[in-house]
């Protein structure tokens, strides 16, 4: 894995007036992105490197594990021993959060690899992430509002760093040659509105009332749908281009699919700092949940500030 710092994007953040902590969590996430983007571009090259493909043995959440994703964790981690601000880290893929140190000052929480079941197909994926203060060992369950940076890593035809630091979003592109990332777009805006949505349609029928009113509507008022299912590569194209992503509830996932503190929070953070919102549905701003379990759940509605509250105007 490479283990030099991502200079120009170091000088960003410093010139920012970033705390150095804070930085340096930020830097360690860079690091292991660039080392999982290196590894998924070998994935298909090594046949003796078993990358590609389900492991037998699943995460805590019951849901098989690609090999990768169990690479991806562990690169964020070994990335993390090495830096002195990390105090603890809660990912996806680990029943419990691993201790760092006792005088860090940050925790991270990630989802290492997410579209995980794309790999297999080489459809972007991504690394979420999720940084909020350590005051104490255990205060991994603060609300998402609490976030002092979030943002993902997507490994789609570049290599993209989108971070929010709770000053607006940045997108940096990965230069694989000078193994570093360059800002490339500062102040990120979502479009107000734009009629498209994104959602696994398959679910109509287990889908409460109220969305089901709501692609009624879409249906009838000239939109268009997209739907990846890498939730880093749907929510990216939302944040460029506009309109909503959902993961509603489902009758057979009460809560959705989605894990409020890997995926849900970092991803409302920057959609509320692009300008746009993020809801629970009738639970209100997904920022403002206070978490009560690592691994919870939550429905996810994100997106254009208008596409969310037009499919809030049909629910409950
Ligand atoms: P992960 O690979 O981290 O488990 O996440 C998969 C998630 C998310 O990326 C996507 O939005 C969603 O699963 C798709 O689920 P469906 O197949 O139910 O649509
Ligand atoms: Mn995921
Ligand atoms: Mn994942």
């Amino acid at each position: 894995m490479q283990q030099s710092t991502p200079r120009a994007l170091n000088e960003v953040l410093r010139s920012r007036g970033e705390a150095a902590g804070l930085i340096g969590v930020i830097l360690a996430v860079a690091r292991a992105g660039s080392g999982i983007a290196a590894t998924l571009r070998r994935a298909r090259l090594e046949p003796g490197a078993p990358v590609v493909g389900a492991l037998e043995r699943r995460n805590v959440q019951g849901e098989q594990q690609q090999q990768l994703d169990v690479i991806a964790d562990e690169l964020l981690l070994s990335a993390l021993e090495a830096c002195p601000a990390a105090r603890a880290y809660a990912s996806e893929e680990r029943e419990q959060a691993v201790a760092l140190r006792d005088d860090g000052d940050y925790l991270l929480l990630a989802d290492p690899l997410d579209g995980s079941s794309n790999i297999d197909v080489a459809a972007p994926v991504g690394t979420i992430f999720s940084v909020l203060p350590a005051p104490a060992p255990a205060a991994l369950l603060q609300p998402g509002r609490r976030q002092r940076a979030a943002g993902y890593v997507l490994y789609g035809s570049s290599l993209l760093l989108v971070l929010a630091t709770g000053a607006g979003v940045d997108l940096y592109v990965y230069d694989f040659e000078r193994d570093d990332y360059l800002l490339a777009e500062s102040q990120l805006a979502v479009p107000a509105r734009h009629k498209l949505y994104s959602l696994n349609e398959a679910y109509h029928n287990d889908f409460e009332a109220g969305i089901a009113r709501y692609l009624d509507f879409a249906h009838g008022a000239g939109y268009s749908a997209r739907y990846v299912g890498s939730m880093v590569a749907d929510v990216h194209r939302t944040l460029l281009k506009g309109g909503v992503f959902l993961y509603p509830a489902t009758r057979r996932a009460p809560q959705g699919k989605l894990r409020l503190l890997y995926e849900a929070n970092p991803m409302a953070f920057v959609m509320e700092q692009a300008g746009g919102a993020a809801s629970t549905g009738p639970g209100g701003p997904i920022l403002d949940v206070t978490p009560h379990a690592l691994h919870q759940r939550t429905p996810v509605i994100l997106g254009s500030t208008a596409e969310v509250e037009q499919v809030l105007t049909h629910l409950g």
